[in-house]
């Protein structure tokens, strides 16, 4: 039931706030400001050894974001690849390692065979998973459900932002229990973090603002989407996203690697959207935003009112965010990235819910 939305995919995003609060309150004890896994973990935080991650696609996209946030808030090093690759690659794995799988479908093939993998090289296995009852849940030591409910449009939405709640919980949880986190720290990011879906409904009421950018991104036949941190694997997924609704080609690059070689491509046929959400590398993200000024690029600005102020230089669309404080901002980058191609889509006319060539469960190699 698409409710009062055209499409599923719609439906599926301006659900978020819920969904995404909906998870957090599974993790999270609000009244207390502290992290409370609905479940034991069946291992010694203090004793792993390592993290390694492996999911396709928009999971992964998860990962790579959860990597960050692993790395900085529990101090464990996190190994991340994807499913396909990691599977084959017989890569030793340390004793004492947890693995994680991600996969709102829980079926995916190749994040299924990295599982199996990874359990006959001894790791504990936790999976993120959106269907209680699939085979990757049922074939885990622990299973971190993200209560998205179902996701029946092609692209992933809130199954991911639900991913990247879970994520941040595991990364708190991990960080308390090794020691690298205080109490204060603790309450300090579980604020945040549940202050996550209030900033994704005032994301999504600005879709209005989206509209007119998507109008201008819908006649090229090439983007490039940056960003830096947290943000890069955003830039990853919203050249994903756009592909997979829009079919226009569009490419992720850390910002950084600008100039080690896409900034050749810089001309104004090519939009270049700029992801610079409030971090300690925003400064960095804005000289590579006026890099691309420089060079007469087509500049899409997703930031708030102090990123374009910073950026100082002419954009051809600008999508405002709230001024947000934290480490959990990709929760909320991700609204505008998902809208911006969902409207591309619509406004070219293609099928949203169902594009062409790809399929929602990926079951086959
Ligand atoms: O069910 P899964 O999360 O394992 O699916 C993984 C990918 O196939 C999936 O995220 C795919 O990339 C989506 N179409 C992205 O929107």
């Amino acid at each position: 039931d698409k409710g009062n939305y055209r499409h599923f995919m719609a439906k599926e995003i301006h659900e978020q706030p819920e969904v995404v609060g909906r998870t957090l309150s599974h993790y999270l004890d609000l009244s207390a400001g502290e992290v409370r896994l609905p479940f034991a973990l069946p291992f010694d935080p203090k004793k792993l050894s390592r993290v390694t991650i492996s999911a396709c696609g928009t999971a992964f996209y998860a990962g790579l974001i959860a990597r960050y946030w692993i790395e900085r808030h529990a101090r464990l090093a996190v190994d991340i690849d994807i499913a396909s690759e990691f599977r084959y690659r017989e890569a030793p794995l340390a004793e004492n390692g947890l693995m994680i799988v991600v996969s709102q479908s829980g079926e995916t093939a190749d994040t299924l065979a990295a599982l199996r993998y990874a359990k006959a090289q001894g790791q504990h296995i936790l999976s993120i998973v959106n269907v209680e009852t699939s085979t990757i849940a049922r074939e885990s030591d622990t299973v971190a459900l993200t209560l998205a409910g179902p996701e029946i449009g092609v692209a992933s939405t809130k199954a991911f932002t639900c991913q990247l709640a879970v994520f941040a919980s595991l990364a708190i949880a991990l960080g308390r229990a090794r020691g690298v986190l205080s109490e204060a720290d603790e309450k300090r990011l579980v604020r945040e973090l549940a202050a996550t879906p209030g900033q994704m409904a005032a994301a999504l009421a600005r879709e209005a603002k989206v509209e007119p950018v998507a109008r201008d991104v819908a006649r090229a036949s090439s983007v490039l989407y940056l960003g830096r941190g947290g943000a890069y694997p955003l830039a990853l997924e919203g050249a994903l996203k756009l592909k997979e609704l829009s079919y226009i080609h569009a490419e992720g690059y850390a910002a950084g690697e600008l100039k080690h070689g896409p900034i050749a491509l810089i001309d104004y046929a090519m939009p270049v959207i700029v992801l610079a959400p409030p971090d300690a590398t925003l400064e960095k993200t804005v000289s590579n935003l006026q890099e691309v000024a420089a060079r007469g690029g087509h500049l899409i600005l997703i930031g708030s009112a102090a990123a374009r102020e910073a950026a100082a230089a002419e954009l051809a669309g600008f999508i405002e965010l709230p001024e947000i404080a934290g480490a959990f901002a990709p929760l909320v980058y991700a609204v505008p990235v998902q809208l911006l191609a969902y409207h591309v889509a619509v406004f070219m006319g293609k099928d949203v819910d169902q594009p062409r060539n790809l399929a929602k469960s990926v079951t086959v190699e």
